[in-house]
């Protein structure tokens, strides 16, 4: 029998287990015109050049701002970060998180850009916020930082938490159509709240969309996220999932459909130290038996629920089962947002 040579993909430096350096800035846009393509030329130079050297990182644009994640070996990082800190189409750069630890980036690049009320001195209230911890000898951990700076809670049912900055929130995912968008907008328009609207691209051309809102709920508030199927394959998706206690599967009633976002969950999932708990809405028998399956081989646990006719029966379901499990856990709210300053 003829030999067939096996070609391994070589490793690149600093994507093993070991410590990476971990960096977040927020600095100034000067970006004028259409920020989306000006995005797309950052990030064709930042793949070409950051994949080789083992630096991996999420990018946001919004309210006049950048917030920028890297991680990865801490030579390269440091490196990188020289060439991009002289570029012309930002200023002021603030550090927001350093430190050096496990690498919580699962991919090369993840972008975003958040459409959203939000001035540019709103944003820059939170860098002062986030600094004004630094200053003390505390940090965000990078997750929370980046949370924090771009998607903060600001509904006033937020302050009445026994701690506001830590989130309460679901991510809901629809198995085919849009049911999971049309629900943050129906329970927005509801409670009156705004929508905001991002939109997510990985290292390829990938472009996908991810609406929340946040309600009051008991004595807080929550966040609804829905995000598109695509979005799972995301980085930056992938590196905020472990903050999610509960993830919604909404079931379309095309089992291939329902299995599928079952299984680009599992893949999801897959580097996440605490991963959430996932609920399935209406899937058929058959698709439950598999998802449930899929499910169980992964260590995930997951629930099934009643099918449902509209986001008002949607959104009981979703809301009794959030009770149910900040009554049964209230630690299931993720309190590890801090660390100490490196
Ligand atoms: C906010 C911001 C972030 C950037 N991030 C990166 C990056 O991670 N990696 C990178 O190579 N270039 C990044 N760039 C682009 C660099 O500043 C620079 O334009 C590019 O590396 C030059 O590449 P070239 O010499 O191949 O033309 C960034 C630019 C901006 C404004």
């Amino acid at each position: 029998m003829g030999y067939m040579p096996v070609s391994f993909p070589r490793a690149l430096p600093g994507t093993g287990p070991e410590p990476v350096a971990r960096i977040l800035y927020a600095s100034q846009s000067r970006i004028n015109g259409p920020v989306y393509a000006q995005m797309e030329r950052i990030r064709a130079c930042a793949v070409r050049h950051n994949e080789p050297l083992g630096v991996y990182t999420a990018l946001a644009h919004q309210s006049g701002w950048f917030l920028q994640w890297k991680e990865g070996p801490a030579d390269a990082v440091r490196q990188i970060m020289e060439r991009v800190l002289q570029d012309p189409r930002h200023h002021g750069a603030r550090i927001m998180h350093r430190s050096t630890g496990p690498r919580l980036l699962p991919d090369v690049w993840s972008m975003s850009i958040v459409q959203c009320n939000d001035s540019a001195a709103e944003f820059e209230a939170r860098v002062d916020q986030v600094d004004a911890v630094r200053l003390q000898g505390l940090q965000y951990a990078p997750a929370a930082a980046w949370r924090m700076l771009s998607t903060p809670l600001r509904h006033p049912c937020a302050d009445r938490q026994d701690t506001p900055g830590v989130f309460r929130r679901v991510m809901v995912c629809s198995a085919g159509g849009e049911a999971s968008f049309a629900l943050v907008q129906h329970l927005a328009w509801q409670h009156r709240q705004e929508v905001v609207r991002r939109r997510f691209a990985g290292p390829q051309q990938l472009d996908v969309g991810s609406n929340y809102t946040d309600l009051p709920d008991g004595q807080g508030a929550v966040r609804v996220i829905a995000m598109a199927r695509n979005g799972l394959a995301l980085g930056l998706t992938r590196a905020l999932l472990a903050d999610y206690p509960l993830v919604v599967l909404w079931c379309c009633g095309s089992d291939v459909h329902d299995v599928d976002l079952m299984e680009r969950m599992v893949q999801a999932c897959g580097a996440a130290p605490t991963p959430p708990v996932l609920m399935g809405l209406g899937a058929s028998p058959t698709a439950h038996r598999a998802m449930f399956q899929l499910a169980r081989r992964a260590g995930l646990i997951y629930l099934d629920a009643a099918p449902v006719q509209g986001p008002d029966e949607a959104w009981e379901l979703i809301s009794g089962q959030l009770r149910m499990m900040r009554s049964a856990a209230n630690s299931l709210w993720r309190q590890s947002d801090f660390s100490a300053s490196a």
